[in-house]
């Protein structure tokens, strides 16, 4: 006998209108012993007129649905309402739910009502779910949440301040390899415009606190610092459900509503996000029902939720942050457009504070791609020129275009498609005329090189040609090979993670002579 998954597969590939004159016209006419055994004929109508039906079609699948869910079988009924949600219910279907809600003693048939009114539900539903003993936590939360979602949006407000930051410890994350830049641009944030004092460093992050009132805008103005996260505690168990009471109040504890009141207009809504541990849908729904128990205001809604309660872990157990969702990063809002092996910005901003700051600067990147070292650098200041070469014309064109949307005033830009060995045939380039070659070449990783050893040893033969002496060599070295030209010195070098490999920040200078 076919199972309901078999009978469902072999009626997911039928045409919407297939199923809706064969098959459901069938399921119509049979008994109710055939519906409970032809019982994946709904899911697969819900599935396939969700995909490809119009709207006419979808608008009578639902009044079938709602038609089901007074069958008097119950799985019948429990197959119709998980259909329901995927193919646009509104208010009709809401109330079609709530009525069967109101009428079922059936323990399991209000947890299934619950998952689609989780879906659908939104103020009717608010008004019942509280006087209906036994019904599942979650759903009140999520029903809240999308009605906030529809009703009040949220933005996370970057210019408004946080005037009560007494006990606040921010978090600014990075890639490992590259604290000591972070701390560097901070401090030399905080010597211009004090409001943080720099409290640790560890790997992987600068850990500050604000002696001063201070804004988001504040904090987006360091441009080397990955994600940024208001520490709200930690537990000393690696298994956030034995804490759960523990890391809910951390979620909920008045730092936290503090942090959220300041910067959020709009309703207050988190995601959960395990750190480096994948989606823990029982832990989330754990810590999200534990922390709306203890303050309804603020609302767990994994659809976009303005913030982010990230547990990281930390060795010995588990910490709370909260991190602002700003997607794109207000940073990098220059970026128009992207390539597949693109830096990640923070560390394109690190290069370009490492490569240093010296007036009229020619500026290099031999494998330019979407253009974001140049563009660091040039938002530094002190540069004249920068010129990009990439092979790839697509490159070329989107280096190009961020580069206008960046808006750096007073700088001259050449974007070239040319090999980088090809740079003296570039117009301005040639022996002798670059003081900074700053790049993250190709990896072999993302996109294959035939050559990776020769490749690095053309660049270092290129860049002794190139630089005036005095200028840098900046890039992301994978291999370890050494410049054989005793005119490059090494200045600089650090491990740093470059995305789950580990690579050197290397910086040379070119000797005079
Ligand atoms: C890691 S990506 C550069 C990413 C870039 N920093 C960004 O932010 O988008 C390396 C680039 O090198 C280019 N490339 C590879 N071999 C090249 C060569 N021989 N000459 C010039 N460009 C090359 C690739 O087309 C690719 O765009």
């Amino acid at each position: 006998m076919k199972t309901d998954k078999d009978l469902y597969r072999q009626l997911r590939v039928l045409s919407c209108e297939k199923l809706w004159n064969d098959e459901v016209a069938l399921f119509d006419r049979s008994t109710p012993k055939e519906r409970i055994e032809r019982v994946a004929v709904i899911r697969a109508v819900g599935t396939v007129s969700s995909e490809s039906g119009t709207a006419k079609q979808k608008a009578e699948v639902r009044s079938w649905l709602v038609r089901l869910l007074q069958d008097p079988s119950e799985k019948v009924r429990r197959y119709a309402m998980t259909a329901l949600p995927k193919i646009g219910a509104g208010p009709v279907e809401e109330e079609a739910l709530l009525s069967l809600l109101r009428a079922t003693t059936v323990e399991r048939e209000k947890k299934f009502l619950g998952q689609a009114l989780d879906k659908i539900g939104g103020t009717a539903t608010l008004s019942v779910v509280g006087g209906v003993p036994g019904f599942l936590p979650q759903t009140e939360q999520k029903v809240k949440a999308s009605v906030a979602r529809r009703e009040k949006p949220s933005v996370i407000r970057m210019d408004s301040t946080l005037s009560d930051f007494t006990r606040l410890r921010i978090h600014l994350h990075c890639r490992k390899g590259l604290e000591e830049i972070v701390r560097d641009e901070v401090k030399q944030y905080i010597a211009k415009h004090g409001k943080f004092r720099i409290v640790e460093v560890q790997s992987g992050l600068v850990a500050i606190t604000p002696v001063a009132p201070f804004s988001l805008a504040d904090i987006y103005r360091l441009r080397c610092f990955a994600t940024v996260g208001f520490f709200l505690g930690a537990v000393r168990s690696s298994n956030p459900a034995e804490s759960a009471d523990a890391l809910a109040s951390m979620m909920t504890s008045s730092l936290s509503r503090s942090v959220l009141a300041a910067f959020t207009e709009g309703s207050i809504r988190y995601r959960l996000e395990f750190v480096s541990k994948g989606h823990q849908r029982g832990a989330v729904r754990l810590l999200a029902n534990r922390a709306y128990a203890m303050c309804p205001d603020i609302l767990n809604d994994p659809r976009s939720a303005p913030w982010s309660m990230d547990l990281h872990p930390t060795g010995h157990g588990t910490s709370v942050e909260l991190r602002p969702k700003l997607t794109p990063d207000p940073r990098f809002t220059y970026r128009e457009d992207d390539i597949r092996a693109a830096s990640h910005p923070p560390l394109a901003a690190c290069m370009a504070r490492l490569g240093g700051r010296v007036n009229h600067e020619i500026v290099w990147d031999p494998f330019c791609g979407s253009g974001l070292e140049l563009i660091e650098r040039a938002l530094l200041g002190g540069v004249q020129s920068i010129y990009g070469t990439d092979l790839s014309p697509d490159a070329i064109a989107i280096s190009r275009a961020n580069f206008v949307a960046a808006k750096v005033k007073a700088v001259q830009s050449k974007f070239i498609c040319c090999d980088f060995r090809d740079y003296a045939k570039v117009e301005g380039l040639g022996p002798r005329s670059v003081n900074l070659i700053i790049t993250n070449p190709p990896m072999g990783r993302r996109i294959r090189v035939p050559n990776l050893r020769g490749l690095f040893g053309d660049l270092f033969a290129v860049a002794a040609e190139a630089l005036k002496p005095g200028g840098r060599l900046l890039f992301a070295n994978p291999l370890r090979i050494e410049p054989p030209d005793p005119s490059l010195k090494l200045k600089y070098r650090q491990v740093i993670d470059l995305g789950g490999f580990d690579c050197r920040l290397e910086m040379y200078l070119k000797l005079a002579g």
